[in-house]
């Protein structure tokens, strides 16, 4: 062996103890870099005669490729075994079984909702949604109840900095109540009938009845077992030119009957107040049977809209005459369901979610 096959003979070793590309590279300094061996060799020609520098350079050169077909050997087995490692630890055992995930369910208040939407359509009932935040015209004064009016307090509202485009404070919304002038205002533009407060005229041509509920979430000052910041109301109206307190019995006893499928429920229409009804009622109910027997339950507050709020919807209250109501979806599904305390429905806890599913 001459001192040109133990050169390449030693890069072969030397490559081969290389692990990583990086210690690759090394090792090929040693042997082809600038102060390389290889290199050194060419260097040391310069004495040889024109004859001998012929054959020892081609012996060089051939010497030099063979090392660089070492190093290109070791660099491919290296990515070769990278390449491996990858795939490895990437295997899919196709054998193991899927992990589950649940189908998911629908919130029990939301079950409610949907509940509540579905027997309210069956009787004509459209389904509204509106603002959160609203403003203070929409919340009280629109609704019979002034500023600085004493019964403004009976909700412990949620204010908000600033004010809406037209200069109104805001509030998050304290009842659904804002929905009944909301949507009249929409009725009377989409039918075109309406009542103009400044010239004190009518427009328009007759009008079919306002039939609407509308569910969503509001907001008061309060916490407890039975009370949450955020929980969910749902408003009724119906208003027509001969839309009658009866009228009211006959269809929230209907709902109720329907909603806790019980046909022996019994209702009680207790006398009470609001700016925006005139006479005003809270709804209570009575199950025959069952674990809440023989108590009175509240499930809503209702009444006939006040004239001033129907003036406020752009209606003459001469012409048109209804009820409203405002009842809470959350004490339906507690009620339905035998949960005692409200805060479970929103603390997210999945144990308790599921058991709705
Ligand atoms: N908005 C009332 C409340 O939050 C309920 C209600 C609605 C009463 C409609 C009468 C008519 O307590």
């Amino acid at each position: 062996m001459n001192d040109l096959d133990t050169l390449v003979e030693s890069a072969r070793q030397r490559f081969a103890t290389a692990h990583t590309p990086a210690e690759l590279e090394n090792a090929k300094a040693q042997f082809v870099g600038k102060s390389g061996r290889l290199t050194e060799l060419m260097k040391g020609m310069a004495q040889l005669s024109p004859e001998d520098k012929r054959t020892r350079g081609a012996a060089i050169n051939a010497a030099k490729q063979a090392v660089e077909a070492a190093l290109a050997q070791r660099r491919q087995a290296l990515a070769d075994a990278e390449l491996e490692q990858h795939l490895k630890a990437e295997a899919l055992d196709v054998t193991l079984p899927g992990r589950q995930h649940g189908r998911g369910g629908l919130h029990p208040v939301t079950l409610t909702m949907e509940r509540i939407e579905g027997i309210f359509g069956s009787m004509g009932f459209d389904v509204a949604d509106g603002p959160e935040i609203e403003t203070d015209w929409f919340s009280f004064t629109s609704l019979n109840n002034p500023p600085n009016h004493p019964a403004r307090s009976m909700q412990d509202t949620f204010y908000i900095d600033g004010t809406s485009a037209d200069g109104l404070p805001l509030n998050l919304r304290p009842h659904t109540s804002p929905m009944q002038v909301r949507y009249a205002h929409a009725h009377i533009r989409k039918y075109g009938n309406g009542f103009d407060p400044r010239s004190g005229q009518l427009y328009g041509g007759p009008m079919p009845d306002i039939r609407v509920i509308a569910p969503g979430r509001t907001y008061r000052v309060d916490s407890d077992a039975t009370h949450s910041p955020m929980f969910h109301q749902c408003e009724g109206l119906w208003l027509g030119e001969n839309v009658s307190f009866k009228d009211l019995k006959v269809v929230f006893t209907a709902f109720c009957k329907t909603f806790f499928e019980n046909d022996d429920l019994v209702l009680r229409f207790r006398p009470s107040f609001f700016p925006f009804t005139e006479p005003s009622a809270e709804i209570d109910i009575q199950f025959p049977s069952g674990p809440l027997a023989g108590r009175w339950l509240e499930v809503s507050g209702s009444g006939q809209v006040h004239p001033n709020v129907v003036r406020n919807m752009g209606l003459d209250p001469e012409c048109y005459i209804g009820f409203a109501f405002g009842m809470g979806p959350d004490r339906l599904t507690m009620l339905r369901y035998g949960v005692n305390d409200l805060r479970l429905f929103f603390d997210g806890d999945i144990r308790f979610l599921s058991q709705f599913q």
